[in-house]
């Protein structure tokens, strides 16, 4: 059974799409082994919590980025983390917490990389004018939300729309792509060329 840690900053939606998709059986071969927020408030915590899961809040508190990463890396160690799962953890990674968890960390963005990176992507996204917008799962690396892709899904902008409803459709396929990203990838029925994600029969 392939154990996930999560990582999450705040409400936390992409993290139940998941835990949902895990108890209704149509993501199979995993489980939610720690959930960790830098945020103690996140509502994200709290959800995890009244499901039962393992929550534990580490906070920055001041502290330099490797220093906080490094209790981290050590909390996912203790609870035999294999893949770590960025589901809106609005911090950037130190090098080391890559460097220990090689191809082994997912990230999703409300873009449709490489456009609009870093904040407010939905937002970049309504006011550059795009026609067609979406999301992406990418495995992180050393650069922002700049890894190999492993999923991404689309959705129209309307003439009709404004920011949040544009964000609202992009997060509705974020609850799909997450799921689908990860059993492409704990099923290591792949590899990598390049950038390229190349799926193996
Ligand atoms: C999601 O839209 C996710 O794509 C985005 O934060 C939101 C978190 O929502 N992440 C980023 O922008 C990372 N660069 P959630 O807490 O409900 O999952």
């Amino acid at each position: 059974m392939t154990r996930l840690g999560i990582l999450l900053s705040g409400r936390g939606s992409n993290f139940l799409a998941i835990a949902d998709n895990i108890a209704a059986g149509s993501l199979t071969n995993c489980e939610i082994a720690v959930v960790i927020s830098n945020k103690a408030d996140a509502p994200g915590l709290d959800a995890a919590r009244n499901r039962g899961l393992t929550a534990v809040a580490i906070e920055a508190n001041g502290r330099k980025r490797a220093e906080h990463d490094a209790e981290i890396i050590a909390t996912l160690r203790a609870h035999q983390v294999d893949y770590v799962i960025l589901a809106g953890y609005m911090r950037l990674l130190s090098p080391g917490f890559i460097q220990a968890f090689p191809q082994r960390i997912l990230n999703i963005h409300p873009s449709l990389l490489p456009a609009f990176p870093g904040l407010d992507a939905q937002q970049q996204a309504f006011d550059y004018g795009v026609h067609v917008a979406g999301c992406t799962v990418h495995f992180v690396d050393e650069q922002l939300d700049h890894g190999v892709i492993i999923t991404q899904r689309t959705v129209p902008v309307l003439d009709t729309d404004d920011e949040p409803t544009l964000a609202r459709r992009i997060l509705t396929e974020e609850h799909i792509a997450y799921s689908e990203a990860i059993a492409k990838v704990i099923s290591g029925k792949y590899e990598i060329s390049g950038r390229r994600y190349i799926r193996k029969k």
